[in-house]
C-alpha cells in the first residue's frame, strides 16, 4: 500500500438550503518522497481537497464520502484531538495565505517553538534550537525569531509559515499556492527551498497551483482537475510531452512552457461549471470543441491509453486529432462563439 491512499474522495459544502460537491469521487495515491501537482482553474477544488486532508474544512464543509488512508491509518472519521495531534507532525500544509497562518500577537519565535512543544516531546531549550535550525533551513537569520508578523516582508513571513509547516520533518507537506502573493525571483527561490528540504527529509508533497508550468519543473507526478472530478492523471514527463485529455490540451495553451519559441497564450473560453447544479455527462462538456451528444449523455470513466495515464474523456483514440486541433486559435474560438450564442438564448428565453 502507497503512503497516502485517498479513495473516491467526497467533499460537500451546504449552502444555505442547499449543497455542492467540491470534490466528486477523487483517488490518487502517494509514495514516501513522490511530488504531487495539483492543477486546474479556480474553484476546481484544489483548497478544498488540502483542508479536507488536513481536515481543517470550514463549518459548513465536510468529508461526504471516500477514504484517506495515510501509512495504512484511515484518516476519515478520526477525532478532532487525534487530528490536531497529526498535523505538523505527520501532515503540514503550508496555505495559500502566509498572513493568516501567523498570530500577528506572538513574535515568530514563540510561534515556532510553541509549536514545536506542542507537537514533539521537546523541552523549550531544544525547541529553540529546533527552531533556530529550520531559520536556517528556509534561510532566515536568527535574529528575525525575534520579530513579530508585521515586521517581515511579504517573502520572510511566507519563509517563516514553511519554516512553521516543517519543523516537525512531517512524512506529508501539502503546499497551496505557496508562492501566489510574492514576486517571480522570490517565488522561484522560495519553490526551490521547499523542494530541497521536502527531498532531505523525504516527504511526500502534494503542490497545489493553478501554473501547470510549475508543476513541469518540481513534480514527479501531475493531476488536472476539473469541476470538483479529475480529469487527467499522469507522470509529470508524460503529461507534458502528450497529454491526452481535451481540457489538458487547453491548460497547456494557456500555461505553456516556455521553450526557445515563446508560444501563443491561447485561454478557454468561458468558466467552469456551477456545483451547485451540474449538468449529467462530461463535467468539461460546456467548453470542450469535441464535445458530441454522448458527452452530454454520459459520464466519462477513467481510460488508460498508456501505461500509469488515465484520462477521463470517452475519445482518446482520438488524441492526434484533438492535440492537432487544440493548437489552434480557431478550435476555441468556435467554442467561444458557441458559448456566446447559447448565452444569448438562454437571456432570450428566461
Ligand atoms: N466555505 C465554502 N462554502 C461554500 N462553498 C465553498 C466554500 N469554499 C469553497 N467553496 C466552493 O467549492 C468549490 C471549490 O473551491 P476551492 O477553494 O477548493 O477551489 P480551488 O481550486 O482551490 O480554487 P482557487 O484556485 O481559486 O484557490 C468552489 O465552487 C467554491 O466556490
Ligand atoms: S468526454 Fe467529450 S466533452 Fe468530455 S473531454 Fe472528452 S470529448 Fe470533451
Ligand atoms: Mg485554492
Amino acid at each position: 500500500m502507497a503512503f497516502l491512499e485517498v479513495k473516491n474522495l467526497e467533499i460537500t459544502y451546504t449552502i444555505g438550503s442547499g449543497s455542492l460537491k467540491a470534490v466528486d469521487g477523487v483517488s490518487f495515491s502517494l509514495e514516501k518522497g513522490q511530488s504531487l501537482g495539483v492543477v486546474g482553474e479556480s474553484g476546481c477544488g484544489k483548497t478544498t481537497i488540502a483542508k479536507g486532508l488536513m481536515q481543517l474544512l470550514p463549518k459548513n464543509g465536510s468529508i461526504t464520502g471516500g477514504s484517506i488512508k495515510i501509512d495504512g491509518k484511515e484518516m476519515v472519521g478520526l477525532s478532532r484531538e487525534a487530528m490536531r495531534r497529526m498535523r505538523l507532525k505527520e501532515i503540514a500544509m503550508i496555505s495559500q495565505s502566509a498572513m493568516n497562518a501567523l498570530n500577528p500577537v506572538y513574535t515568530i519565535g514563540d510561534q515556532l517553538v510553541e509549536g514545536i512543544m506542542a507537537h514533539s516531546s521537546l523541552g523549550r531549550k531544544e525547541a529553540l534550537r529546533r527552531a533556530v535550525e529550520v531559520f536556517e533551513m528556509v534561510g532566515l537569520e536568527e535574529k528575525r525569531l525575534k520579530s513579530y508578523p508585521h515586521q517581515l516582508s511579504g517573502g520572510m513571513k511566507q519563509r517563516a509559515v514553511i519554516a512553521l509547516a516543517l519543523t516537525l520533518n512531517p512524512p506529508l507537506i501539502i503546499a497551496d499556492e505557496p508562492t501566489t502573493a510574492l514576486d517571480v525571483v522570490v517565488q522561484d527561490r522560495i519553490l526551490h527551498r521547499i523542494l530541497k528540504i521536502q527531498k532531505e527529509i523525504n516527504s511526500s508533497m502534494i503542490f497545489i497551483t493553478h501554473d501547470i508550468s510549475v508543476v513541469s519543473e518540481i513534480c514527479e507526478y501531475i493531476m488536472v482537475m476539473y469541476g470538483g472530478k479529475v480529469m487527467e492523471m499522469a507522470k509529470t514527463d508524460d503529461f507534458f510531452r502528450h497529454p491526452y485529455h481535451p481540457y489538458s490540451l487547453g491548460l497547456q495553451n494557456a500555461f505553456p512552457i516556455i521553450t526557445e519559441e515563446m508560444e501563443e497564450l491561447i485561454s478557454i473560453p468561458g468558466s467552469p461549471p456551477n456545483l451547485q447544479n451540474v449538468l449529467p455527462g462530461c463535467r468539461f462538456q460546456e467548453r470542450c470543441p469535441f464535445a458530441e451528444q454522448r458527452c452530454r449523455d454520459e459520464e466519462p470513466g477513467f481510460a488508460e491509453p498508456e501505461p500509469g495515464l488515465l484520462t477521463a474523456c470517452h475519445f482518446p483514440e482520438r488524441v492526434e486529432e484533438f492535440r492537432e486541433k487544440a493548437a489552434h486559435r480557431d478550435t476555441w474560438e468556435t467554442v467561444r462563439k458557441r458559448l456566446i450564442e447559447e448565452m444569448k438564448e438562454g437571456a432570450a428565453h428566461g
